[in-house]
């Protein structure tokens, strides 16, 4: 099969997860990285544990009214529910569609600046996105790391090279059938303020656009996963959520086609109730292109959910999963009221975060 077999289909799936109201759950976490989560709430990191806790979010009931999407990590999309039935057949049930991680993790890049990554998984790619779809998937993630730095960074090689990796990638998935989402993002770690983020978002972006031009992605079977334009944690001018929310949609203006159905946020380390405020304001402003601007968060969504199920609280982990998934499709309509639900201001940053 090929990129036009699936156009139509693209298009559907990418339309769906960007619906109003409506975004997606990141709970793509590596087995290293959902294993530092578990450990805060003295859980060990074993295969059933994981289970148990995955399970616990796609059996929420109602999550359909909030969620559109969830991206999983390879060993969930193969995992079965502990009641047997697959985590895959959990999810369609409710009509919400499986995603896959499909990058192979950040590596060092030769010839760019100290901390510069490119993101890998490239070979075989096509094949192991055709697997997935057979599985159930309908869409893909791939995250590529930039960090701005006082000496430099990103250079024009890492800018380059990441966003090339990334529309590579994209036309790669699409053919075989599932939506990429492009996920380009800028770390919080610095003490830049909020206008040098949008300068150096503004030209990530932009090269983002012109490497998937060059590859032939087809837009509208597309969605864009950015972090959004904040200062750097470091930074001591702390700008308040109107200007963010200003700064993050002038930027997503200046770089971002029309063609594409949705953008997506990632929440990036900002707390859970930032993250709500943040895209409720930007719903709030009246866009030029027509783009659905939604969430596609891991951290924000889940944060209170583990501390609540701590292990063995099902009931308590699935109604703060819900409360947040809640707000935040309110918050994709412009409406949400801040601290109308239940929530947690504690920042979810960490200065080097690997997922
Ligand atoms: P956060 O919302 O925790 O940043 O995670 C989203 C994600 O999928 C990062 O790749």
């Amino acid at each position: 099969m090929t990129l036009s077999y699936y156009k139509e289909e693209l298009k559907k799936t990418a339309t769906s997860l960007a619906s109003s109201g409506k975004g997606i759950l990141a709970v793509d976490e590596s087995t290293k990285t959902i294993g530092k989560r578990l450990a805060s709430i003295n859980v060990e990191n074993t295969e059933q544990n994981r289970k148990s806790y995955r399970g616990l979010l796609f059996t929420t009931a109602g999550l359909e009214e909030f969620i559109s999407g969830a991206i999983l990590f390879e060993e969930t999309l193969y995992q079965d529910h502990i009641d047997g039935e697959s985590m895959v057949k959990k999810l369609e049930g409710r009509g919400i569609i499986p995603g896959i991680k499909v990058d192979k993790g950040l590596r060092p890049l030769a010839g760019g600046l100290n901390v510069e990554t490119f993101c890998s998984g490239l070979d075989g790619l096509i094949e192991r996105a055709s697997d997935y779809y057979a599985q159930g998937a309908r869409f893909a993630k791939w995250r590529a790391v930039l960090q701005i730095t006082s000496d430099g960074c990103p250079s024009k090689l890492s800018i380059r090279e990441n966003a090339w990796g990334l529309a590579r990638y994209a036309r790669s998935v699409q053919e075989s059938g599932l939506v990429p989402i492009i996920e380009p993002e800028i770390l919080m770690d610095g003490s830049h303020d909020i206008y040098k983020t949008a300068q150096v978002q503004e030209e990530v972006i932009k090269e983002v656009y012109l490497a998937c031009g060059q590859n032939g992605v087809y837009l509208e079977g597309s969605l864009l996963k950015p972090s959004m334009t904040v200062q750097g944690a470091g930074c001591n001018n702390k700008e308040d959520p109107e200007e963010i929310a200003a700064m993050t949609i002038r930027t997503m203006e200046r770089a971002v086609p029309a063609a594409v159905p949705g953008i997506v946020f990632l929440s990036g380390g900002l707390s859970e109730e930032a993250a709500s405020v943040y895209l409720n304001l930007m719903n709030k402003i009246v866009r030029k292109a027509n783009w659905n601007i939604g969430f596609s968060y891991g951290r924000a969504l889940q944060h209170s959910c583990l501390k609540a199920w701590n292990g063995k609280n099902v009931p308590a982990g699935q109604k703060a999963l819900l409360a947040r998934a809640q707000a935040n499709s309110e918050a994709s309509k412009g409406c949400y009221i801040a601290g109308s639900q239940p929530s947690s201001d504690e920042a979810l940053f960490i200065a080097g975060y690997k997922y």
